[in-house]
């Protein structure tokens, strides 16, 4: 598929802009096994980068014009560059655009080429799966190389987070970019969120005899709409309600004083992501001294935190969870921003099989969407293909 998805992005970007691309650049998606709604907050995620990718054949052009395309939408958006702003730039364009956009405001004084870009992607749109942090890490990645700027990943997980936040307008965290530059074979990405300190942590799930299911609801979320702004919201107000520069400085011992500070509605919402971190400290050790089939607790105990106390799960997700538990699943929950998307649930291999079609039949009999559902594995980050 990796390679089938490289040659098709190099010929259709030849097709549609009658030359070869410089090179290709990939980024994946990526899945969050636990620390949900932690990152603005300053506190510990713990995703990995997936199999599913998107590819960017890019080539300079010699004036400063760009022009966007890709398989999965119709036509060429042309822009100069100097142009790109959040009221210019709209639809799935908005991403490539947002991060050439974020790389510029890094380029002191100098001026900087356009360029001709084609994409192409296997990673499910609408799923909680960082399409769109793919998309943005894979153009991050090639114009860091192209226009020679020798930008950290680190810095250029900012610079994904920067074009999401400013041109595209939705204001979520650093974790998806992360995840997508920094991932690693059977590795997960352990990343404190205020330091961006991360450590790849091994997740040993083959080793175990496991595998990560992923079951795609197919109820669409959006970033940009308002659910996701209006738990932001709500956490920034809780800590300063507390006097707190971010809640990543409240700890389980606070929870009580915020009990008596703050409404019922706002309380829980701080209650889930003081407990949530306290999940990923506990995932990471649980890992490291235990293994893979010690952590189905906390990936359930998450679910719940977010489905009674953040309240963003929706009865599809909810489902999902229980059918997967209920069929010899170690651990399940919804996973990425909430309102729709995907469940993950870790798997012995053997029930695969039956889990998948007992989550398909409970989903016919509510009388739900047909989900997709599929296995990932933890794979390497953003990189330029040779
Ligand atoms: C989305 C955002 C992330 C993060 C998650 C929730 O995926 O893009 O930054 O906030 O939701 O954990």
């Amino acid at each position: 598929m990796t390679d089938l998805l490289k040659n098709a992005v190099a010929t259709g970007f030849e097709n549609l802009f009658g030359y070869a691309p410089e090179v290709v650049w990939s980024a994946p998606g990526r899945v969050n096994l636990i620390g949900e709604h932690t990152d603005y907050n300053e506190g510990f995620v713990f995703p990995f980068a997936i199999n599913r990718h998107t590819f960017a054949a890019v080539a300079l052009r010699t004036d400063a014009v760009v022009r966007v395309a890709s398989a999965f939408a119709p036509g060429v958006i042309e822009i100069e560059l100097s142009e790109i702003s959040r009221e210019t730039a709209s639809g799935w364009s908005a991403y490539p655009l947002g991060v050439a956009w974020a790389l510029l405001q890094k380029v002191e004084g100098g001026s900087v080429q356009g360029f001709d870009l084609y994409i192409e992607s296997d990673v499910p749109v609408g799923a909680g799966l960082s399409s769109s942090a793919a998309i943005e890490c894979s153009v991050a990645v090639a114009l860091n190389d192209l226009w020679e700027l020798g930008l950290s990943q680190r810095e250029l997980a900012r610079v994904g987070q920067l074009a999401e936040n400013e041109i595209v307008g939705a204001p979520t965290g650093i974790m998806d970019q992360s995840a997508s530059l920094l991932g690693k074979l059977d590795h997960g990405v352990f990343l404190d969120c205020r330091s961006l300190e991360a450590e790849v942590i091994d997740l040993g799930f083959a080793r175990e005899g496991l595998e990560l299911l992923i079951i795609d609801t197919k109820v669409e979320h959006r970033h940009a709409d308002g659910g996701y702004a209006s738990r932001r919201a709500a956490c920034e107000a809780g800590a300063s309600a507390l006097g707190l520069r971010s809640l990543r400085e409240a700890g389980l011992a606070d929870l009580p004083r915020a009990a008596e500070l703050l409404d019922d509605v706002t309380f829980r919402r701080v209650r889930h992501v003081v407990t949530e971190n306290e999940r990923v400290l506990q995932t990471v050790a649980a890992l490291r001294e235990r293994g893979p089939r010690a952590i189905g607790e906390l990936l359930y105990s998450s679910h719940e935190s977010m489905r009674d106390d953040f309240e963003i799960s929706v009865d599809e997700l909810d489902t999902a969870v229980e059918t997967a538990l209920r069929h010899g699943a170690i651990g399940a929950r919804m996973t990425g921003g909430g309102f729709g998307g995907a469940a993950i649930a870790l798997c012995p291999i053997e029930k695969i099989s039956e889990i998948s079609r007992s989550v398909t039949a409970e989903f016919a009999l509510l009388g739900y969407a047909k989900p997709d559902v599929f296995v990932v594995s933890a794979a390497p980050g953003a990189r330029r293909e040779d």
